[in-house]
């Protein structure tokens, strides 16, 4: 059994209104509204200059594997560098999103796909794993002030390096530790524990008040025994699965993200989580109020984000207990019950997904004993916002094709 998920906050659901932490919020002085949602940019048309790299669609829903393509080669192309540099944080300018911009398709791929694959990526350091992280968000126009981001528990002190050498430390990577995650979330991922596998479905970070847009792992130790495969689901289709009276409501709904689970950990381990001079703000809150329905930058499109793991302990807002507990259900139950909306990666050594946390779900598969150990990186991209005139994928799809 190896746990993965590291973002999960395992504790028992028992959330209620009377525990929202509204001081503790007034005391770091946050407030819902401290950042701006970030404008919806321009839908991309089609284009690509990945067109040269042989790759197909994993589902017909999600997923799209690269099996040959270097992300390396990707980065170190001059245009494609040169693209990236020069229109970083500009193309929410809509004039700025030129014939050059269409030809890079990477980050167009994994927004629309919602999770990319790249085999063997022997030769990618964590270095260019961080600045293919903070490029593609710096593409999609995400703001200045989002970075990657430092996870409150898997960070460099935890002690794990980063690199084939075995000495670097870094906060901007989350290691992704079955041993560390073991020891942590004990009973979530002992092995043979007697719990519900889709308790673990989450999207990186949520309970940031600007979560994550993208998320990169690589995997570098795989379980001798086997498993350790990774889902993903995508919240577009969630969304198209809904009726429209239902899309209806869930447009209209928020939640509240809750996670605050690692302070267990910290309170349980005894162990140190990131920089105290950021605490109050990046991570010891670990609240956020957002749409539960998304629309997408630059795809426009819309997607459920509000559901899984990481409402678990929060909750729907403006409604009963019982009607929160019961659209927690009902959302989560979409994502895990409809297989024909996941994708499933098995990990070769060295493989790399790239995955939009805005889009999809995922879950590790605590399911082998042994060792594995990845390297994360997890960017922050923008507040999340509501558009209500955009369109859901399957709306788009279709105008697209007529
Ligand atoms: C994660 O939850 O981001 C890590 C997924 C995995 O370990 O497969």
């Amino acid at each position: 059994m190896a746990p993965h998920a590291a973002d999960i906050d395992t504790s028992p659901v028992t959330a209620t209104d009377d525990q929202v932490p509204s001081s503790k919020l007034a005391a770091a002085g946050i407030s819902p509204n401290k950042t701006e949602a970030t404008p919806l940019i321009k839908p991309l048309n089609y284009g690509g200059s990945l067109d040269e790299y042989p790759s197909f669609d994993v589902t017909s829903v999600i997923g799209r594997e690269f099996p040959t393509a270097s992300i390396l080669e990707i980065l170190k192309d001059d245009a494609k560098i040169r693209v990236l540099r020069n229109h970083g944080y500009v193309i929410n300018h809509t004039d700025a999103i030129s014939g050059e911009m269409e030809r890079l398709n990477m980050t167009q791929t994994a927004l629309e796909r919602g999770v990319v694959f790249f085999r063997n990526q022997n030769d990618l350091t964590f270095e260019d794993q961080k600045t293919l992280g903070q490029k593609l968000g710096e593409l999609t126009g995400k703001p200045d002030t989002s970075k990657l981001h430092r996870h409150a528990l898997l960070n460099g002190q935890r002690g794990i390096a980063v690199d084939g050498n075995g000495n670097k430390l870094d906060d901007e990577i989350s290691v992704i530790s079955s041993e560390q995650l073991r020891k942590f979330y004990k009973e979530r991922f002992s092995p043979h524990a007697k719990r519900t596998a889709s308790e673990g479905w989450h999207a990186d970070i949520t309970f940031e008040h600007v979560p994550s847009d993208y998320a990169i792992l690589q995997i570098k130790t795989l379980p001798e025994d086997a498993g350790g495969d990774t889902l993903w689901a995508s919240g577009y289709e969630v969304y198209d699965r809904l009726s429209p009276t239902w899309q209806r409501i869930a447009d209209g709904l928020t939640a509240t993200h809750y996670a605050p689970g690692f302070l267990d950990v910290k309170n349980d381990h005894g162990v140190g989580l990131i920089d105290e001079t950021e605490v109050l703000l990046t991570t010891e809150v670990w609240i956020s109020k957002q749409n539960i329905v998304r629309t997408k930058p630059v795809t426009g499109w819309k997607s459920i984000f509000g559901a899984g793991q990481q409402i678990n302990k929060g909750w729907i807002n403006d409604v009963t207990e019982r009607e929160s507990n019961l659209i927690k259900d009902y959302f989560l139950e979409l994502i895990a019950q409809n297989h024909d909306l996941q994708v499933r990666f098995k990990w070769n050594k060295n493989d790399v997904a790239i995955w939009d946390n805005r889009s999809v779900f995922h879950t590790a598969t605590n399911d082998s004993d042994g060792k594995r150990q990845g390297n994360r990186v997890v960017s922050i991209g923008e507040k999340p916002y509501f558009d209500p005139n955009s369109a859901s994928r399957q709306e788009a799809l279709t105008a697209r094709s007529g």
